[in-house]
């Protein structure tokens, strides 16, 4: 089964609008039902309308929470108020809200307070660009680490995690990845979480790949990529393309 989840981002202006997109989604999730699980991150402030509509096979998901329960956080969203309005998946430490000031000790704790609501966090994790000497793979390797090491054993396999290399993704990205560079840190991945559990976690544990992907270079993310899904941003506006 492959993980399909369309990341919103600051889309679309009006309620009417969103709930029309996901409508459509919802027709799409049925459809393909057997091969594809698919799942819309959208704005917090479109939840509540889309919690109405948006039924099995298709699920609700945020696009960020705040990384403490304290009430004082004006402008932010607690792991409970999404998922009281029907959010079963969030993503987590994605690369625009690091850009903000999101750290790794904000990742880790917003993925704790989701999962004690039950809410499953997709954890972005990606490098700002690439060098010559690898050390790029010690900056994912961090990103991993918090997030896995803040987390008894038994709760990593109820982890998302996207690899989305910064320098491919959005309108100013250098290249696209390719499906071998994908495949080189979906390995890296699961054996850090294989070093910190074992190999039957790391084999449990869903990877997304969430560089730009579109219609041409989707398929072979997954078929020579080895990602367990994709999750597509500008382009899951369009139901068509998604
Ligand atoms: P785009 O697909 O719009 O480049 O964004 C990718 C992304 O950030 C998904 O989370």
């Amino acid at each position: 089964m492959v993980l399909l989840v369309g990341n919103w981002k600051m889309a679309p202006e009006k309620a009417k609008d969103a709930l029309s997109l996901a409508k459509k989604v919802q027709v799409l999730a049925r459809t393909h039902k057997k091969n594809i699980k698919m799942v819309i991150c959208v704005p917090g402030v479109h939840l509540s309308a889309l919690s109405k509509v948006v039924k099995a096979p298709l699920s609700l998901g945020g696009q960020g929470i705040s990384p403490s329960n304290e009430i004082a956080q004006t402008g932010r969203e607690s792991a409970g108020m999404i998922a009281s309005y029907g959010a079963s998946y969030c993503i987590v430490g994605h690369s625009e809200s690091r850009a903000r000031g999101e750290s790794d000790t904000d990742v880790a704790h917003a993925t704790q307070l989701l999962l004690q609501k039950k809410v499953t966090p997709i954890v972005c994790i990606g490098e700002k660009e690439r060098d010559a000497h690898g050390w790029y793979l010690s900056s994912v390797k961090s990103q991993v680490e918090a997030v896995i090491g803040a987390l008894p054993k038994q709760l990593l396999k109820k982890l998302v995690f996207a690899y989305e290399p910064v320098w491919a993704i959005g309108k100013d990205a250098l290249r696209e990845a390719t499906a071998v560079e994908c495949r080189e840190m979906i390995i890296f991945i699961r054996k850090i979480i294989a070093d910190a559990s074992d190999e039957k976690v790391a084999k449990a544990v869903s990877i997304l790949y969430g560089g730009s992907v579109d219609e041409n270079n989707g398929a072979s993310f997954i078929d020579q990529g080895e990602a367990d899904g994709l999750l597509p941003g500008r382009l899951s506006l369009d139901p068509k393309r998604f």
